[in-house]
């Protein structure tokens, strides 16, 4: 299990001192100083759903006054949300189409092309090291909806996330294979590693994860959210791998981008005709939930591409400051 992280403020002060202790009813934390401090505690309240913190008692994970203030922080992160990918709104066509017709509409900066084309060394480091936040639990907040789901919906998301978990092997799940590639670049691929020198401009992209799968009103827009990034994985993993190769790295470090490559040209179609349109299909109510997934997505991720590219045109790292910074090193 990770440690738990150093504080970014009120909130997380508050609430890493008291995990430090016993569960406790009398529990009264502050509110968040910012978004950095917003984002590192509701990572921190629901990575108590995923594997823990060392020396953080397991009951905490249902502890009423730590769910209260989770409830708090959630109202704020989605009021954020809400702020940044507008109000979900009826498709206006069927969900396959409208999703493939957002795809298009994107008009965020391509991260991968830079890494194809140029990025250096100590900026890939860094990519992995924002992506590792996700990549080394990738599929898991997804996960929660499954029991959630039934019929074709449930089938189609199976199917997808058996694949993540490798069919039956582990050496062949995703967040295994990405573990090998932070290896290969010589980075430590231990689960939680690099907490403290993640921003939150990139938590909020997991937590935008846990927040809709861990609440079964929103199992509309997970699931549209599941079919966006299938739906835009392929052709910029096939990017990341040829990144990669022209700064000289094996297959250690670009399996895990090849296999998305080849995996999400067939998960695509399934997320987003099955899934996504199965499930609106199943209960229509949900199609503006179902699609307004899909939107915070892609806004979420181009919020954080424009942070790191940003941060690299300026000369200076994406990462939060510390001894570790590659780019740094
Ligand atoms: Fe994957
Ligand atoms: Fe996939």
């Amino acid at each position: 299990m990770p440690a738990l992280p150093e504080p970014r403020g009120a909130a997380s002060e508050a609430l890493l001192a008291a995990l430090r202790t016993p569960p406790h009813p009398d529990l009264a934390l502050p509110e968040p100083d910012d978004d950095e401090d917003l984002q590192l505690s509701l990572y921190c309240c629901y990575e108590l759903h995923y594997r823990g913190f060392d020396d953080v008692a397991e009951a905490w994970e249902w502890d009423p006054s730590l769910l209260a203030f989770r409830a708090g922080l959630e109202r704020r992160f989605e009021a954020d949300m809400l702020a940044l990918a507008g109000s979900p709104e009826a498709p206006a066509d069927e969900m396959d189409v409208a999703l493939r017709e957002l795809e298009a509409s994107d008009e965020a900066p391509s991260l991968s092309k830079y890494v194809e084309r140029e990025a250096t060394a100590a900026q890939v480091e860094e990519l992995l090291i924002h992506r590792s936040a996700y990549q080394l639990k990738e599929a898991d907040p997804h996960s929660w909806v499954l029991p959630r789901l039934w019929g074709g919906p449930k089938a189609a998301m199976v199917e997808i996330q058996a694949d993540e978990y490798g069919g039956g092997r582990a050496d062949r799940i995703h967040a295994e294979l990405f573990a090998g590639s932070m290896r290969a670049l010589g980075l430590d691929s231990a689960y939680g590693a690099y907490l403290d020198r993640i921003p939150g401009v990139t938590l909020s992209t997991v937590n935008l994860m846990s927040l809709l799968g861990l609440h079964r009103s929103r199992r509309g827009a997970i699931a549209g959210h599941l079919a966006m990034f299938e739906m835009t994985s392929s052709i910029p993993n096939r990017r990341y791998a040829a990144g990669l190769r022209r700064l000289g790295h094996g297959e250690d470090a670009t399996a895990f981008f090849d296999v998305h490559v080849v995996a999400d040209a067939v998960h695509e179609s399934v997320a987003a005709v099955d899934l996504a349109g199965g499930l609106a299909r199943q209960e229509p109510a949900l199609a503006p939930d179902i699609l307004w997934g899909a939107r915070a997505l892609l806004a979420v991720e181009g919020r954080w591409a424009t942070h790191l590219l940003t941060a690299w045109e300026q000369g200076r790292s994406s990462l939060l400051a510390g001894a570790r910074s590659p780019a740094a090193a």
